[in-house]
């Protein structure tokens, strides 16, 4: 045996039932996971936190530590470098804790007609939102099985992936995977003992959008200058985004509940239930026709 074989087979051997100990979290730095990390630690759970800022997981260890007396360990990687998920499963398994709850939660979107977009931007949010993913998945699953008490998966994925959304292709797309790839998991896994849910946020007050430059063209201007209506009207539709910390602590009770799948808020429950009842192409305009705004 060898390879990713040979990882997945160490995983199961190395962690006795009682040694699934951590909870880790992808995308810890801000935002949905800088918030479910206080969940996790403010209820006792030890935990592996993952971005590439160092400092920013370094500086929030130090405070989950004080504050809830708890071990939080750090480990700096770039999800979207292809075999990522290896190496912090192997890092892991040689030298880690064993981790109860996988939270895969980091997540990146990118904005743009798909046909003027980079490739090598599209391929590295495939590989971060959907393959890194899979990829911790499929690695941790064995040693997962073999514990007990509540353990799983709680994957981030959106409301986004409820209808196609032209002008952001891609993201949309890789959170419809993820949505399907968790509800099955969720399924197979059924009396296993371990837990898979799909935690679907709506907008959400992070650093989402400015990380992913989604601040609409309108508002700021190539040399600079600043359109104020515009950037009011931008303001106005931002405050209306759920909350960080009211959105984590609704996915991090249906997680801990056994839900398959979690929408927080009233507000995106209803609104996801439109393409499910409106017609598919009139779905797919209004979707566009909003993503120009
Ligand atoms: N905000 C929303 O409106 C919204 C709505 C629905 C779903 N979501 C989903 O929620 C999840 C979290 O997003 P957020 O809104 O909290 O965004 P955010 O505030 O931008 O946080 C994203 C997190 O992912 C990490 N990350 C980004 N690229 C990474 C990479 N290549 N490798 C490792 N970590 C990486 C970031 O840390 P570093 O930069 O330090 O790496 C950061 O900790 C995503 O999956 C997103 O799709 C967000």
């Amino acid at each position: 045996m060898e390879g990713r074989d040979a990882i997945e087979a160490a995983g199961a051997a190395r962690f006795p039932q009682h040694a699934l100990t951590h909870t880790l979290i992808t995308g810890a730095s801000a935002g949905l996971g800088l918030e479910l990390a206080r969940l996790f630690a403010s209820d006792g759970h030890p935990l592996v936190l993952v971005a590439r800022s160092e400092d920013k997981l370094r500086a929030l260890a130090e405070t989950l530590r004080r504050d809830y007396e708890i071990d939080v360990r750090v480990l700096p990687a770039d999800l979207s470098e292809p075999g990522a998920a290896d190496y912090l499963a192997a890092h892991l398994i040689a030298d880690g804790p064993g981790i109860r709850h996988l939270v895969n939660n980091a997540g990146v979107g990118a904005y743009g007609p798909f046909g003027e977009r980079s490739w090598d931007v599209d391929q590295r949010m495939i590989q971060l939102n959907v393959t890194a993913l899979v990829g911790l998945t499929h690695l941790l699953l064995p040693s997962l099985r073999a514990g007990d008490g509540y353990r799983g998966i709680l994957n981030v994925s959106s409301t986004a992936g409820f209808q196609p959304g032209p002008l952001m292709a891609v993201y949309f797309a890789t959170k419809a995977f993820v949505t399907s790839f968790s509800e099955a998991l969720h399924e197979e896994l059924r009396g296993t003992g371990v837990h898979v849910t799909a935690f679907l946020p709506g907008p959400t007050k992070t650093n989402f959008c400015t990380t992913n430059q989604m601040i609409p063209a309108g508002v700021v201007a190539d040399d600079g200058t600043v359109d104020e209506a515009a950037l009011v009207e931008f303001k106005r539709r931002e405050a209306k985004r759920m909350d960080a910390g009211e959105a984590a602590r609704a996915g991090y009770e249906g997680y801990l509940t056994g839900k398959a799948m979690v929408i927080p808020g009233r507000r995106n429950q209803l609104l996801s239930m439109v393409p499910r009842v409106v017609p598919r192409m009139v779905v797919r305009r209004m979707v566009h026709g909003m993503m120009k705004k």
